[in-house]
Parts: structure tokens; C-alpha cells; sequence
């Protein structure tokens, strides 16, 4: 069993690699942080496994911060809850977050990703993410919850902000990061009794009128549909594209055949996740797996990019095949918390990619891309330059 640096050059340079090197010594590898899961059977294993939770605000306090509104504030997120009290809520927005939900606004998603490949169209090169990856995650995050468009760049900041709270700084930027919860709280008080007052067509709308919910509750699901819904299938669709860069034959394809787009979407989100590492547990009590203890409070990272590409369940693993037969990726997570907008991130990339695949023709690298280090929450170029003949 290796070492897994998740800090060191082998890592950042080549993530992929890096795993596939310490995949096939053993299942597992040490971090410095706990144990790195890289196995499809042993990853899928532990994902539902309930003798572990997710690290709620233990992030916090080992940065020295046990109460207050940051910890408020990360108790309140659904990812961070557990048993009973996750849930009550996940029971509640599942209810308003359903599948019919999702299907009936596919045809919003498809007109915001036709009008993003007209811009593209009446050029021959761009920013992918900047013209194409980012303001469809947007537009259709912010549509689908029912967020005013008008308020974008106030939000965007607020949001961005209060996401440092995820990160290891956060003594440093407490201050920014209250301010904008402040912010946040204010603005959502005043959407929330827009809706009551006039409910839409929304997911907020629905979740106002279950009366389930307290306004706390409401206002930590929307920043947490802010946080978790947009950069995810942002770098979804960088790192989707980055993958066809590299697999032009599967790009035609996609192109002849658009019936192959909800195979596209399932294969770029198998072999390029942007949550690469998963999302790490902490184990409730002394956890056997595969006949390793780990130990009560320590914590595990189900390397769900990894498991994706473990040779012992997918053919060719690192061959991007929107054809290949279906055998479920691990990239949205499992048990109670799998991820709750699959649906909706499996429709956003089904309509978009054969739209860019039929007008992008021969997309190539125009510029170096620059990536966010794969140890972020989620991983996926912050800029990727493409040129292309236009249709
Ligand atoms: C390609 C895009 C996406 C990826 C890769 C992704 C990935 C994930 C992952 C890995 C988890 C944790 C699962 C686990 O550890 O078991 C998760 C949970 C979650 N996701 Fe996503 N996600 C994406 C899109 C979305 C979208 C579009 C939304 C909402 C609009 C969303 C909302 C959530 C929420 C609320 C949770 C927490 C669920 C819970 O704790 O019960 N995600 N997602």
C-alpha cells in the first residue's frame, strides 16, 4: 500500500496517473488526512455504509472554531447533516426536487444551451468556460431555484465567499465570510416572502409552500444549491470538453448521432468527474472494510474519480467511450447523501453536448488551459482556450 501526496507534483500534475499508479499496488493508500479509498468495489462499499458521516464542521475545528454562526452555518448545510435530521429535510426537498420537476424544465436548459452555441457559432475560438461552461451552470441553477438573475454578481460574491468556509483559511477570512452570510440572509428574507406572497414555477416556491421548512432551513438550501449546483456542472462540462479534446473520434460520433447524448453525458461524468477525490467521511466508531479498521473519528476519502477507472469493472478505463455499456459510475456520491441534483446535472450535459458537438466541429486546444489542483471540492479548468470550425 502507497502513499497518496495529495499535495506533491506526481498528484497535482496528473491526478489520474497518480492514482492508477497506487490503484494497482492495493486498494487503498495512506494520506494526510486518512485513508484514500481507490477501489470501485471498496469505494461503493463505503459510500453507503452508516457507521460513517460526513466531516460536518470538524474542518472548522481543527482550525480552532467550535461555535458561532460559521458553525451554525455549516451544521445547516444538507451534506453536513446526519441521521434524523438529514433525513427530515432531504425527505422534504426530494418531495419539490423531483425527477417530473427536473423533466418538465429540460427544455429551458435546451433553449439557454442554444443560445450559448449561437455565440459560440459566430466565432471560431474561445474561452469554453468563460463563453460556454459557466453562465449555462448559471442561468440554469438560478432559474431552476427561482434566484432573480438581476442580483447575479452580488450573489456570485456572497456565494464564492461564504464557499471559503470549505477551505483551511478560514480564520483568516472570518470576517468576509460573516459579512457575507449577513448579506445572503438579508436578500433570501426578502426572496422568500416574494414567493410566499407570489409563488412561480420554482423549486423555491415549492419548498416555501411545503411550510416544512423553517426560513433557517430555506435560506442554508438555497446558499447550499448555490454552492453545490453550479461549480459542479461548471467543471463538468471544462472537464468534458477537455476529455474530447483528447478523444476527437468521440466528438463525430456525437455529432452523427445525438441519440447517444444521455450515454455522453453518463461517460464524461465516469471518466472526468469534477468531484474528483469525493467527499470524505469520518467514521462513527471503529469501521471494518475489506479488513482494515478505521478507527472510530478518523477519516476516509471515497476516491470516487479513481474508482471510475479501476480496470477490474470498466473496460479500457481511461478511454473516454460515450458507447460503452452502462456499468454506474460512482461520481455522484451514495447512500444517504447522493448527490440530489444528479438528475438535473444529467440533463444539462445530455442537451448541451450534442448542441456544441453539431456547431463546435474539430474542437482543439487553442492555448494551454489552466485547472484548479485536484485537491479543491470540485476539479476542472478555470480557463480552457478552444479554436473550431463554426457551423
Ligand atoms: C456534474 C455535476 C455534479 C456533481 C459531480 C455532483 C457531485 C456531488 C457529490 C459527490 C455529492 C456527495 C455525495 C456523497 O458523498 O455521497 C453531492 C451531493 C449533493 N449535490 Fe451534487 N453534484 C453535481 C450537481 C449538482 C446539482 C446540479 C445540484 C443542485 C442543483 C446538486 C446538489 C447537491 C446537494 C444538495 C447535495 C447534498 C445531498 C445530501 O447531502 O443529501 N449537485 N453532489
Amino acid at each position: 500500500m502507497g502513499d497518496l501526496d495529495l499535495y506533491g507534483p506526481a498528484f497535482r500534475t496528473d491526478p489520474y496517473a497518480e492514482l492508477a499508479r497506487l490503484r494497482n499496488e492495493d486498494w487503498y493508500a495512506t494520506t494526510a488526512i486518512g485513508t484514500a479509498v481507490l477501489r470501485y468495489r471498496e469505494v461503493q462499499t463505503l459510500l453507503s455504509m452508516r457507521d460513517l458521516r460526513t466531516p460536518g464542521a470538524d474542518f472548522l475545528a481543527l482550525q480552532g472554531i467550535t461555535d458561532g454562526p460559521l458553525v451554525d452555518t455549516m451544521r445547516g448545510f444538507l451534506l453536513n447533516a446526519d441521521g434524523d435530521a438529514h433525513a427530515r429535510v432531504r425527505r422534504i426537498v426530494n418531495a419539490a426536487f423531483t425527477t417530473r420537476r427536473v423533466e418538465a424544465f429540460r427544455p429551458t436548459v435546451a433553449a439557454i444551451a442554444d443560445g450559448l452555441v449561437d455565440d459560440l457559432a459566430a466565432r471560431e475560438e474561445c474561452d469554453f468556460v468563460a463563453a460556454f461552461a459557466e453562465p449555462l451552470a448559471q442561468r440554469v441553477l438560478y432559474r431552476f431555484v427561482g434566484i432573480p438573475e438581476e442580483r447575479r454578481e452580488d450573489l456570485q460574491r456572497w456565494t464564492a465567499d461564504v464557499g471559503l468556509i470549505f477551505g483551511f483559511s478560514v480564520t483568516d477570512h472570518r470576517a468576509r465570510i460573516e459579512a457575507a452570510l449577513r448579506n445572503l440572509d438579508l436578500f433570501l428574507d426578502g426572496l422568500l416572502a416574494e414567493r410566499r406572497a407570489a409563488p412561480r414555477d420554482d423549486l423555491l416556491s415549492a419548498l416555501v409552500s411545503t411550510q416544512d421548512l423553517t426560513d433557517v432551513e430555506l435560506r442554508a438550501m438555497v446558499v447550499t444549491l448555490m454552492s453545490a449546483g453550479q461549480g459542479t456542472v461548471q467543471h463538468q462540462l471544462g472537464t468534458a470538453m477537455a476529455a474530447f479534446l483528447d478523444h476527437p473520434d468521440q466528438w463525430r460520433l456525437l455529432a452523427e448521432r445525438p441519440d447517444l447524448a444521455a450515454g455522453a453525458a453518463e461517460e464524461v461524468v465516469r471518466h472526468s468527474p469534477s468531484a474528483l477525490l469525493g467527499v470524505p467521511r469520518v467514521a462513527k466508531v471503529d469501521v471494518e472494510l475489506n479488513g482494515l479498521t478505521l478507527p472510530a473519528g478518523s477519516c476516509v476519502l471515497p476516491v470516487t474519480g479513481s474508482a471510475n477507472r479501476d480496470g477490474a469493472v470498466f473496460d479500457r478505463p481511461d478511454t473516454l467511450d460515450i458507447t460503452r455499456r452502462r456499468t454506474p459510475h460512482l461520481t455522484f456520491g451514495g447512500g444517504i447523501h447522493y448527490c440530489l441534483g444528479a438528475a438535473l446535472a444529467r440533463v444539462e450535459l445530455a442537451e448541451a453536448l450534442p448542441r456544441l458537438a453539431q456547431r463546435i466541429r474539430d474542437p482543439r486546444a487553442a492555448a494551454p488551459a489552466t485547472w484548479l489542483p485536484p485537491t479543491e471540492a470540485v476539479y476542472g479548468p478555470l480557463t480552457l482556450p478552444i479554436g473550431y470550425a463554426a457551423r
